[in-house]
Formats: structure tokens, C-alpha cells, sequence
């Protein structure tokens, strides 16, 4: 009986460890799409030449990152405590927040397809996609 117990608990704590920490896992996706506008804004203001290659690499970076933003894995329930700056607004109106990303899902997926091949196209291309973090910050981030 103690070895059952001793193996089940053991089997909990695998468990536990296996699944990972939703807080932690969110926030490196946004430094992620953080480091991508951080290669493309400097282009868009002048500070570095335009770079066709660079661009369209952190678009894609944007893209995926918006694919993996799934509310189930990323904002499960009981994620709104710890060290997080994610608002409770998320758990209050969750159909608001998966538009959100439904909409930076289709802007990101739209700015790889169009592919910018000068400084006018990216700032054009960029200009959609940045509005996404922005306005997401504002209604859900504390
Ligand atoms: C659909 C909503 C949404 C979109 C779109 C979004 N973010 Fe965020 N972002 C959040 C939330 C919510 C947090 C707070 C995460 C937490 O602390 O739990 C956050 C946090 C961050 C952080 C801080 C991460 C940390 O280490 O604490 C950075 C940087 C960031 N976002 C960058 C971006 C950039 C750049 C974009 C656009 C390219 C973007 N985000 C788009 C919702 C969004």
C-alpha cells in the first residue's frame, strides 16, 4: 500500500512537472514578438536600411506567435494570479480577447502573404500588424 501511495504521488509530481507554466510560457511568447518589432521598427524609421529578408523573417516570427496565442493553453482558468500583467478582463470576456487575436492572427498571416519588398510596402504592412499590440495592451494588460 505505502509503495502504491509512493507511486502514485510520484506519478502526480511527473505529472505536474510535465505541464508547463502557462504565466511563464505566455510572457516569452510577447518577448519573442517583442525582439521581431524590435528588427523591423528600425527600418520603418530610418535608423537601419531596409532589408527585404530581415522583414519578412520577423513577420513570420509575428505569425507564429500569433498561431501559438491559444487562450486554452496560454490564459487557462487560474492563470490570472501570480506574476502577470495580464488583466482579468481576459477570464471576463474571453470572446473579446480570442478576437483579439483572431484579428492579429489575420493581420500577421496577411503582412508574411504580401512579403514587403520596400521601405513604403513595410510601412504599410507593419503599420496593421503594430496596432494589434497596442490595442490588445490597452484592453487586456494591465
Ligand atoms: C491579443 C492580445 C495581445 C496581442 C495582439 C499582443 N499582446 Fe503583448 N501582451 C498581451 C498580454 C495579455 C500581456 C501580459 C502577459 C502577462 O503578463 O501575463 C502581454 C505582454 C507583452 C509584453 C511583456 C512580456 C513580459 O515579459 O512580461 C511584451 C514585450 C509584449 N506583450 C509585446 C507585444 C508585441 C510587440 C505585440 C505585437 C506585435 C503584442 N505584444 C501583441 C496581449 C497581447
Amino acid at each position: 500500500m505505502r509503495k502504491l501511495v509512493l507511486a502514485i504521488s510520484a506519478l502526480a509530481l511527473a505529472g505536474s512537472a510535465a505541464i508547463a507554466d502557462p504565466i511563464a510560457d505566455r510572457k516569452a511568447l510577447m518577448k519573442a514578438n517583442g525582439a521581431a518589432v524590435g528588427k523591423i521598427a528600425p527600418m520603418v524609421r530610418g535608423a537601419q536600411p531596409f532589408d527585404a529578408a530581415v522583414a519578412l523573417d520577423a513577420l513570420k516570427t509575428l505569425a507564429d506567435d500569433a498561431a501559438k496565442m491559444d487562450p486554452a493553453v496560454l490564459w487557462p482558468a487560474g492563470s490570472d494570479k501570480g506574476d502577470t500583467k495580464s488583466s482579468p478582463k481576459i477570464w471576463e470576456d474571453m470572446a473579446g480577447f480570442q478576437a483579439a487575436i483572431d484579428k492579429f492572427k489575420a493581420d500577421t498571416a496577411a503582412a508574411v502573404a504580401a512579403a514587403p519588398q520596400d521601405l513604403d510596402q513595410l510601412k504599410a504592412t507593419f503599420g496593421a500588424v503594430g496596432q494589434n499590440c497596442a490595442a490588445c495592451h490597452q484592453a487586456y494588460r494591465l
